[in-house]
């Protein structure tokens, strides 16, 4: 389906722990197109400072609400923190391809979802499309402080496992570890990974995805400007050409992509 150009009320826009924060827009047009995996654009205020939108990626919907966390860390974020609810927003979406359920229904395939830092995102959306099959969730962060959505993931009846690098929570050491001692563990031969985070992160996951012979679904971070497909500015190199992260993707096989 094509994206919509709206003009979307905040609802709300709180700030939940250290610099994260959640949003709420209101948008029917937007909510019922969009699937797991799509990112919005917004331009997060009037003037041209910042110039460029900000894409984030879908959190979750509701018949006419679309959610979604950010970090406050650049301009635009900390622009976007300062908006309040009752202010509207100049919103672009859904964007981009979604993740690809059409192969997720065997009784026997595990879904493995694995989220590192604010990769956890578009997961959660994932997790609510995926809940039926009772995914399992790994989240790797830096210290426990910045494990995100652990109680999102539950209340979805996603099975949950935590890695930290100080070893403040759950497994001590990088979140592909712990998939790899997870893989080490079960039968996963019919298992599907998704997953989305730093690239060191996802191209560990490729490369675990190979090793294992798992399908995997990889959701790409990367710089945009237009976040239309226009400017060529998020492009990456994949065995069929050069690909637009924005337009093409952000989900990528990890077979196809070459790091
Ligand atoms: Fe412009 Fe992707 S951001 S082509």
């Amino acid at each position: 389906m094509e994206a919509a150009r709206v003009i979307a009320r905040i609802n709300s826009n709180n700030n939940f722990s250290g610099n994260y924060w959640h949003l709420e827009l209101e948008s029917a047009a937007i909510a019922r197109r969009a699937m797991a995996g799509q990112f919005i654009n917004i331009k997060v205020n009037d003037n041209s400072i910042p110039l460029l939108r900000r894409p984030l990626s879908i959190h979750s919907v509701s018949s006419s609400k679309i959610r979604l966390i950010y970090e406050a860390i650049g301009q635009g974020t900390q622009g976007l923190a300062k908006r309040k609810p009752g202010e509207f927003l100049d919103v672009i979406g859904p964007l981009g391809n979604g993740f690809n359920l059409s192969k997720t229904s065997s009784k026997n395939s595990l879904n493995i979802l694995v989220a590192g830092g604010m990769g956890v995102a578009p997961l959660v959306f994932l997790a609510e499309r995926l809940k039926l099959s009772q995914p399992l969730v790994l989240i790797g962060a830096k210290s426990k402080n910045c494990l995100l959505c652990i109680k999102e993931f539950k209340s979805l009846g996603s099975r949950v496992e935590l890695a930290t690098d100080d070893g403040s929570l759950g497994f001590k050491g990088k979140v592909t570890d712990l998939l790899k001692k997870t893989l080490s563990t079960i039968d996963h031969r019919l298992s599907t990974i998704y997953a989305c985070g730093p690239k060191a992160m996802l191209k560990a996951i490729s490369l675990i995805a190979a090793e294992n012979k798992i399908r995997a679904q990889l959701s790409l971070e990367e710089h945009m400007a237009c976040g239309i497909g226009a400017c060529l500015g998020c492009t990456v190199q994949t065995k069929l050409g050069f690909k637009r992260v924005c337009h093409d993707g952000p989900i990528f096989l990890s077979e196809e992509l070459i790091w």
